[in-house]
């Protein structure tokens, strides 16, 4: 790889001993991929940041950091951690694991990382714009900034992110490079989908299908929101590595079908109607028995327009007693929310909007939770394994529905 005159000085630790950390761990990368120079980056998102992924070790390593006074160069947003740091205790969730995760998060902040904790920055106005190389970790945040904003960003993982804050530098390789953003698949999409939830569980179909391969949707213009697209891209990037999708008539870089494939033909073409969407749904239910003690929404973390729905939904409603409704979303968002009187409604009805924490990094099986209603097909795909939790699957409606009745009669 090419290294510029600074550069070299920081792979050789004259800048210290961090920027020399980072730079070995991004020219590593580079040498990997073939990257033949580094380019210049002004966003970083990190991840990684839950004690449940950080563990032990990891608390000492950015511990380690500190101490050799580590500090980002660029502006850095983190990814959410295990626990919401104003309410850990109201929730119940256990000390020395919220402790621990309270001292990971202050060693970011340390390094002067932008403390609030979400999946969804772009939601609170850390947006980059069309073309722009960024550096972010989040696999659902990759892919909304590749696909509906046509920024340029690779699955970075919390290291490289981290690397990259650090230095302002990332190799220059995958998703950087105009040729490897072309579409793969050609998905027909002959049905209307309703909710997020179709929309993630059309991805988690496709995700297990298709890898690491870009699908191009035609068909979605008839009933795409942002909260959807956002649902399909963590859905996709969930159970399968993919980093990016083109939607024809709605995301930049695929104004038509050839343009979306770069002038070639799709290796295969995948017809979704009815039937596919039942069985996208349908696989990511678990459970079997109807009790519900616990509704988990806002994965992604939840916009200002989802938890207004959620608080509609809710009106003049009360949260049975045996369930526990937790809503997710970053600490910006949560306080337009409150403003707005939606928190307010939320929790009259007897439910919880948490800013800073997810279930899937969380630790919610320490409350010993057995069964989950979910509206997200990322967190369904992942929580049977990552919580312990029996799934099921449906529409905000319904998720509401369970937590009122503390049953699910979908
Ligand atoms: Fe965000 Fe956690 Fe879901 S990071 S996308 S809420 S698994």
């Amino acid at each position: 790889m090419y290294l510029s005159k600074k550069e070299e000085k920081m792979y050789a630790g004259e800048y210290g001993e961090p920027i020399r950390k980072a730079m070995e761990i991004l020219v590593a990368i580079g040498d990997t991929y073939d990257a033949e120079h580094f380019i210049k980056i002004k966003k970083a998102h990190i991840a990684g940041l839950s004690y449940k992924t950080h563990g032990d070790a990891g608390l000492e390593y950015i511990k380690i950091l500190n101490k050799e006074n580590a500090s980002v160069c660029i502006p850095t947003t983190l990814n959410v951690i295990g626990v919401d740091r104003f309410r850990w205790k109201k929730l119940g969730l256990p000390e020395d694991w919220a402790r621990k995760q309270l001292q990971i998060l202050k060693a970011y902040e340390n390094m002067g990382c932008i403390g609030s904790c979400s999946c969804t920055p772009y939601y609170h106005g850390v947006l980059p714009t069309f073309g722009e190389h960024i550096a972010w970790a989040e696999s659902s945040a990759v892919v909304f900034s590749n696909s509906i904003i046509g920024a340029r960003d690779n699955r970075e993982g919390g290291p490289s992110a981290l690397s990259t804050a650090l230095t302002g530098r990332t190799p220059f390789y995958g998703y950087h490079l105009e040729e490897n953003r072309f579409g793969h698949y050609l998905i027909n999409v002959d049905e209307k989908l309703e909710d997020v939830h179709d929309f993630g569980a059309l991805g988690v179909y496709l995700g297990r299908l298709i890898g690491d391969k870009i699908p191009v949707f035609q068909g979605l213009e008839k009933s795409a929101s942002l909260g959807s697209l956002v649902a399909l891209g963590a859905g996709l990037a969930s159970s399968g590595s993919i980093a990016m999708y083109h939607a024809v008539g709605l995301t930049p870089e695929a104004k038509t079908l050839e343009k979306a494939f770069g002038g070639k033909k799709p290796m295969e073409t995948i017809d979704i109607g009815k039937k596919e969407m039942k069985n996208a749904c349908q696989s990511l239910t678990s459970a079997s028995d109807g009790d519900v003690e616990f509704v988990a929404l806002g994965c992604p973390h939840c916009s200002l327009q989802q938890i207004k729905q959620i608080a509609t939904l809710l009106s003049g409603k009360e949260v049975h007693k045996d369930v526990k409704l937790w809503v997710y979303t970053s600490i910006p968002i949560r306080a337009l929310a409150e403003k707005l009187g939606y928190v307010g409604l939320i929790e009259k009805a007897g439910g919880t909007v948490t800013s800073d924490m997810c279930t899937v990094l969380g630790c919610p099986e320490k409350l010993k939770f057995k069964t989950m209603a979910t509206n997200s097909g990322k967190m369904a795909f992942y929580a049977p394994a990552s919580n312990k939790l029996d799934v099921w699957y449906g529409s905000t409606e319904e998720c509401i529905d369970a937590a009122v009745k503390g049953r699910w009669e979908a």
